[in-house]
């Protein structure tokens, strides 16, 4: 096992289960989100689809400050290219697990719209829409204040997949992404994009994510989830103690919320 060195803006939080890292991301949502609020006067925040962050999902659903809600804006990391009440629609799993529980106002929902001909066109009509969205910001508040990520197995995160070039186009708040080796087309927020945010945070669970985290966190990776550097920001890798089985933290003695940190 080699030893993670971590950059002073990168800390790896190691849990027990997923139960403590919903609890830690939860009190840091709320942390980061008064913060945001009292800076900016709004909480700019995108999630990630996949199966790993339905258990922090429900656990914010228990958040019913109306008031709080009022100030968060919730965009998504990425989407697949199926109408929004398919069982593999991000949108459908956000909202099933979150949206539909809580006080935020429909104009702070901001979904990628798949309802189009082509993923190009619907990739087209949204990185419109978060320009004049953004665009409205002073330079220095247009950028997200949290961005959540998962991880695939191959390293691909949002729908950045190895190979996928366009990821790095500077002028995109997103591409479409089209691949045979991928069941649906996807949307994606692009690479550039995702490093402008305040704080990125992953959430990793379950062995079978152990060897692409150890690859990622020894910095010799150039999967897309390894290209994940914010420019003037954080980063977090949130592990439950499965992912990080093949990690080197038998000497750290950091602790903070019941999680190991690196
Ligand atoms: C998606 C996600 C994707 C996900 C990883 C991990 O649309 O599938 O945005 O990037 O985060 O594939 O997925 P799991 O959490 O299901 O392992």
């Amino acid at each position: 096992m080699e030893h993670t060195l971590m950059a002073d803006n990168k800390k790896v939080y190691i849990f027990e289960n997923p139960h403590a890292l919903s609890n830690f991301l939860f009190k840091r949502w709320l942390e980061m989100a008064k913060n945001a609020i009292h800076q900016n006067g709004r909480f700019l925040v995108a999630l990630p689809g996949g199966k790993t962050p339905s258990e922090f999902f429900c656990k914010l659903s228990l958040l019913k400050d109306f008031e709080l809600w009022q100030k968060i804006h919730v965009f998504l990391t990425d989407e697949r290219f199926v109408p929004v009440n398919h069982l593999r629609s991000n949108f459908r799993m956000l909202s099933d697990n979150l949206l539909n529980y809580v006080h935020i106002p429909t104009k702070n929902i901001h979904k990628m719209d798949t309802h189009f001909d082509t993923v190009y066109t619907a990739a087209e009509s949204c990185d419109h829409d978060m320009k004049d969205f953004f665009g409205s910001l002073p330079a220095a508040q247009a950028r997200f204040d949290l961005v959540i990520l998962g991880v695939g197995e191959d390293g691909h995160t949002a729908s950045l997949f190895e190979g996928e070039y366009d990821q790095y186009q500077k002028d995109k708040f997103v591409i479409p992404v089209s691949s045979q080796f991928i069941e649906n087309d996807r949307i994606s927020l692009s690479l550039p994009v995702i490093n402008k945010a305040r704080h990125v945070m992953f959430l990793v669970m379950g062995d079978n994510k152990s060897e692409i985290i150890r690859q990622i966190l020894s910095g010799s990776s150039t999967v897309p989830a390894a290209r994940i550097l914010p420019e003037d920001g954080h980063i977090s890798f949130l592990l439950d103690r499965t992912a990080a089985k093949n990690l080197n933290y038998r000497s750290s003695t950091e602790m903070v919320d019941d999680a190991i940190v690196l």
